[in-house]
């Protein structure tokens, strides 16, 4: 079974693909740790001539069973900078395969980002597409960032994400727009346990769908 997870920075799409991993059984991809490896590797370039190039090479290069320091992939920096790789189409291409084998290794596997049920895996056997409001997005990873011990400037992170999602939703090569066949879940008032037993329902009622067809 593959289930894609797609949808906007800090919707709580990576806990709950780890969720449904767990319940399952599965294993799991958080897609975006890719782009940020890569946002990392050029990070001395950002904005400057050569950037593009540079991040061609550094994901065609990338060792993604192998990242580096993930506490330090998933700081708010590194964010920015993987939407500024992730609209390189070779950069795209080059963390393609990647993708795609670990989404069809035997027994399936969960896979969160931005393109899953879009690009990677328009053939997954459930998509799901989480959404919620901005505020309550930027409020999570407040406390993210806060709990570990990172000051946070509420307003600068506020219009730190909804720039980033621009970016990402205008993104030429990034297929990043809710798939016709995902299922919507807005997690906005939902904790992070009711968002997962939302989530297991969803693919419960779309497995036994597709048994009985
Ligand atoms: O992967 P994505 O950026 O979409 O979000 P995440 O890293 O899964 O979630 C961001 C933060 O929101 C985490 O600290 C989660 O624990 C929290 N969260 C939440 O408070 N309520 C939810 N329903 C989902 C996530
Ligand atoms: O957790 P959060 O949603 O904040 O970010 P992420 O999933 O780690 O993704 C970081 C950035 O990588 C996104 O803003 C996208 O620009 C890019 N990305 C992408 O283009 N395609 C993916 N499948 C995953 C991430």
């Amino acid at each position: 079974m593959i289930i894609a997870v797609d949808g906007p920075a800090a919707s709580g799409k990576g806990t709950l693909a780890s969720g449904l991993a767990r319940h399952y059984g599965l294993p799991h991809l958080d897609t975006g740790l890719l782009y940020r490896a890569v946002g990392r590797a050029v990070s001395a370039r950002e904005d400057q001539p050569g950037f593009e190039d540079a991040a061609i090479a550094a994901a065609r290069a990338l060792d993604a069973s192998h990242l580096a320091d993930v506490a330090e992939l998933t700081s708010a920096r590194s964010g920015v900078l993987a939407s500024k790789v992730a609209v390189i189409g070779p950069v795209r291409a080059a963390l393609f395969d990647y993708q795609r084998n670990f989404a069809t290794q035997p027994g399936g596997a969960v896979l969160d980002g931005r393109d899953i049920g879009t690009n990677i895996c328009p053939d997954a056997d459930v998509k799901l597409f989480i959404q919620a409001d901005s505020k309550a997005r930027m409020e999570r990873r407040a406390r993210q960032l806060e709990s570990r011990g990172v000051e946070v400037d509420r307003y600068a992170l506020y219009h730190q994400i909804e720039e980033r999602d621009a970016r990402d939703m205008a993104n030429p090569n990034g297929g990043f727009y809710k798939a016709d066949d995902a299922h919507l879940l807005d997690t906005t008032l939902l904790d992070i346990e009711a968002a997962l037993r939302a989530a297991i329902a969803i693919v419960e009622t779309t497995m036994a769908h597709k048994a009985r067809l």
